[in-house]
């Protein structure tokens, strides 16, 4: 049982050191975050800009690995997709990908489950999957 308990704790130790590097605030020009109404950047700003902006606020737990991995992996791919930080640096083209998956990924897996487990405040409401849906749509109207 102790050995069982020592070797748990060397490899606790031992997976934080595997770890790929993912900052957690880049440094983006403010001018070039996306510019919406209010009500929609509450939303944004609560629910999604932790994986899909600049600058995330984490917890602590979500700094150790193994967590840290799930935690960077999303970051990273979410920044890939959309980060709304450096929205106005996107041609047309992509603004209107992102606006057009936007609904649908709203409706089936965003913010992701896995999530929403720690992060009950991010969870939408239906309210606010009409407001960002509909904020969308109309945004990607004008674009087209
Ligand atoms: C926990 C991190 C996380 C949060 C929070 C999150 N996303 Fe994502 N999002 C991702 C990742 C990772 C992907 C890419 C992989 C995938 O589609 O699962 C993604 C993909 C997307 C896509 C592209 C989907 C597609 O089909 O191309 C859109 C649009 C999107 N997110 C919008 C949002 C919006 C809007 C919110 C807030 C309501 C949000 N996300 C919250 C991590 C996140």
């Amino acid at each position: 049982m102790k050995k069982f308990l020592i070797g748990t704790a060397i490899l606790f130790i031992a997976i934080q050191f595997i770890d790929f590097d993912v900052p957690a605030n880049l440094h983006t020009d403010a001018n070039q975050e996306i510019k919406a109404p209010k009500e929609v950047m509450d939303i944004l700003q609560r629910s999604c800009y932790d994986c899909h902006s600049s600058s995330m606020h984490y917890p602590w737990y979500s700094k150790v690995a193994p967590v840290s991995w799930f935690t960077k992996s999303h970051i990273q791919k979410g920044r890939t997709v959309v980060n709304f930080s450096i929205w106005e640096s996107y041609d047309d083209e992509k603004k209107i990908k992102v606006l057009d998956h936007l609904p649908k990924a709203i409706k089936i897996r965003m913010p992701l489950n896995s999530y929403l487990w720690l992060h009950e405040e991010a969870k939408l409401s239906d309210q606010d999957r009409k407001m960002l849906s509909k904020w969308a749509d109309e945004l990607k109207f004008e674009l087209e």
